[in-house]
């Protein structure tokens, strides 16, 4: 984690924010990180609301808290590149951004302040450190009403003791509908 950390801030890196009209097609390694992030969307949600449907949102806490990071490790497995997710306030200490991931939420946040669709908000840049190319993407994700029973300002007392437990320095919450909950993030090892 620290290497990467150091390696984005010593490559100068560009960010390329993706235009609403796409002209040009991006490269192919952004087509695999969509799929592999949306991939991971997917399956946290879906694993999700099965949970909170079936068990109540306590013991969804403590699904999130042993399969999130679970899930985001299968996704990557398969897809051979690091999906996860990362946030200007985090939940979980190891989800924290770099200092290049802290900049692109802070771009994210602006766009999606400035009225952007969250679901447009994208950025990637191609990242060299000595030779050993990488491409680094992320999305949006934005606040949605099922989110707020987890990490809105109104949490069930029972949950939010479970998030406690878990979480000591919890700093997710108080978030409203239409907020920057966070993004998506993904490394592609590039050979070519
Ligand atoms: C049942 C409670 C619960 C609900 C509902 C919930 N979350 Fe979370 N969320 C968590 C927990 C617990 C973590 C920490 C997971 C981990 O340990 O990796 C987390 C982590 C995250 C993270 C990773 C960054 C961080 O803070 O560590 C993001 C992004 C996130 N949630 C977004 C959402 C969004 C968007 C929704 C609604 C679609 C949502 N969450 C709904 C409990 C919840």
């Amino acid at each position: 984690m620290s290497g990467r950390h150091t390696a984005w801030l010593l490559a100068g890196v560009l960010i390329l924010p993706l235009a609403a009209g796409g002209e040009e097609a991006p490269p192919n390694w952004v087509t695999e990180a969509r799929q592999g992030a949306a991939e991971l969307g997917r399956n946290l949600v879906s694993t999700l609301q099965q949970s909170i449907q079936a068990e109540g949102p306590v013991a969804a806490v403590a699904f999130c808290r042993l399969q999130a990071p679970e899930i985001a490790d299968q996704v990557s497995t398969a897809h051979a590149m690091q999906v996860g997710r990362t946030a200007l306030r985090v939940r979980n200490p190891d989800n924290q951004p770099d200092a290049c991931e802290q900049r692109m939420l802070e771009l994210m946040q602006a766009r999606l302040a400035a009225g952007e669709p969250a679901s447009q908000i994208e950025v990637f840049a191609v990242h060299n450190d000595n030779g050993a190319r990488s491409g680094r993407w992320m999305r949006a994700i934005p606040m949605q009403p099922l989110c707020l029973n987890c990490h809105g300002s109104n949490i069930a007392t029972p949950v939010a003791a479970t998030i406690d437990a878990g979480y000591p320095q919890d700093q997710a919450r108080d978030f409203e509908v239409g907020e920057l909950r966070g993004a998506f993030t993904v490394t592609v090892p590039l050979h070519d």
